[in-house]
């Protein structure tokens, strides 16, 4: 009777086995998991963690994903986002992997248009080329918008692309970052996070007369930041920044919007938070939250009175 049972068990493991295998979609051939099915995961995280969905939706008037379309107010104007789903026509789905680096890394469109920095790419272009084309995959794979980019509506529309090589000279610093041998792979790992993908520095920064990030004050919040939003300081400066904020308090921010006065966070913030913030894992929320608290603590510009 024993014998009957162990030699059925075998047959009923295999089923399974074969089962799974068919449900996971994992290559049968040595069972290894598809190479380009792991890179357009990663290229989904890397594209939460960078927040492109936010600008390139045009989510209060019912726009299609990664349609593009988005008002972005400014003192210069309004910037509408392009369409960068990949249609071939209307989104960037006609780009090489080439194109696609060159306008995240440098700014500069295959048609040599260049791009002005409301889009973050002098944050991504601190990102790593394996990162990038994970990105790209991933956007591959999404739906295709056929809908046409619409133009800005500035006070000097020319005026900014002539400026742009100008300012590129003045204000650019090309990837990709460099790690810091003398800090931990936590404390790289939030560098790259904050800088490269979350952008922070583009909102929490203020700027000089040329629109540039101010090096100098990084991250000591932004009086009249995008939308005319004030982002605070985030430098662990203890009356005008988060000096006062334990680690659990950041966590707690970056996964739910949730201030330690129990207020929650709104705006750009909220969707940040949203959209990437708490998509990430816990370690990698944690890196930069390490990184955020090494920072130089600075004295934030007194926010404008309402
Ligand atoms: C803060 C808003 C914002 C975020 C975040 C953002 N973009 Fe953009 N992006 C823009 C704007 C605005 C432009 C148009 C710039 C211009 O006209 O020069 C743009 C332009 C582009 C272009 C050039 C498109 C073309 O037709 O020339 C690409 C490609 C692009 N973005 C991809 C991305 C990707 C990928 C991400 C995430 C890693 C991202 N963007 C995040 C606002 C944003
Ligand atoms: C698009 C602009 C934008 C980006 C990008 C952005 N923030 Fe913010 N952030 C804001 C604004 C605006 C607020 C204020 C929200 C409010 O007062 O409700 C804020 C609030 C915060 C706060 C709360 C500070 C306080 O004193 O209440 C923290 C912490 C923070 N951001 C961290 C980050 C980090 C870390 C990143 C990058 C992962 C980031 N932010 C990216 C705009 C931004």
């Amino acid at each position: 009777m024993t014998r009957r049972t162990t030699e059925r068990f075998p047959a009923t493991v295999l089923a399974s086995a074969l089962l799974l295998l068919a449900v996971s979609g994992v290559a049968a051939a040595g069972g290894r998991p598809d190479p380009l099915a792991e890179r357009v995961a990663r290229g989904q995280y890397i594209f939460e963690a960078a927040g492109c969905q936010g600008c390139h939706t045009d989510d209060a008037h019912g726009g299609q994903r990664l349609g593009g379309g988005r008002a972005i107010t400014s003192v210069y104007g309004t910037f509408y986002t392009p369409n960068i789903s990949p249609d071939p026509i209307y989104g960037i789905g006609g780009w090489s992997d080439t194109a696609f680096i060159r306008a995240l890394r440098h700014g500069v469109s295959p048609d040599g248009t260049q791009l002005l920095p409301v889009f973050p790419f002098t944050a991504y272009t601190l990102m790593d080329n394996q990162d990038l084309l994970d990105l790209r995959a991933y956007l591959r794979t999404q739906k295709p918008v056929a809908r046409q980019s619409r133009p800005h509506d500035l006070q000097e529309p020319l005026a900014f692309r002539l400026m742009m090589p100008v300012w590129r000279q003045l204000s650019l610093t090309v990837g990709p970052l460099d790690t810091n041998p003398l800090r931990s792979a936590q404390w790289n790992r939030g560098q790259y996070l904050v800088r490269a993908l979350g952008h922070c520095a583009e909102c929490h920064s203020p700027r000089t007369w040329s629109g540039a990030l101010d090096e100098s004050r990084l991250f000591s919040g932004n009086p009249q930041g995008l939308n005319g939003e004030h982002a605070p300081n985030i430098t662990p400066d203890a009356e005008t920044g988060l000096g006062r904020w334990s680690e659990a308090d950041l966590l707690l921010l970056l996964e739910l919007g949730l201030r330690p006065d129990g207020d929650v966070v709104g705006g750009a913030m909220a969707e940040i938070v949203r959209n990437s913030t708490s998509r990430l894992t816990l370690a990698d929320r944690r890196a930069i939250v390490t990184y955020l608290r090494s920072l130089t603590p600075l004295r934030a510009e007194p926010a404008p009175q309402p």
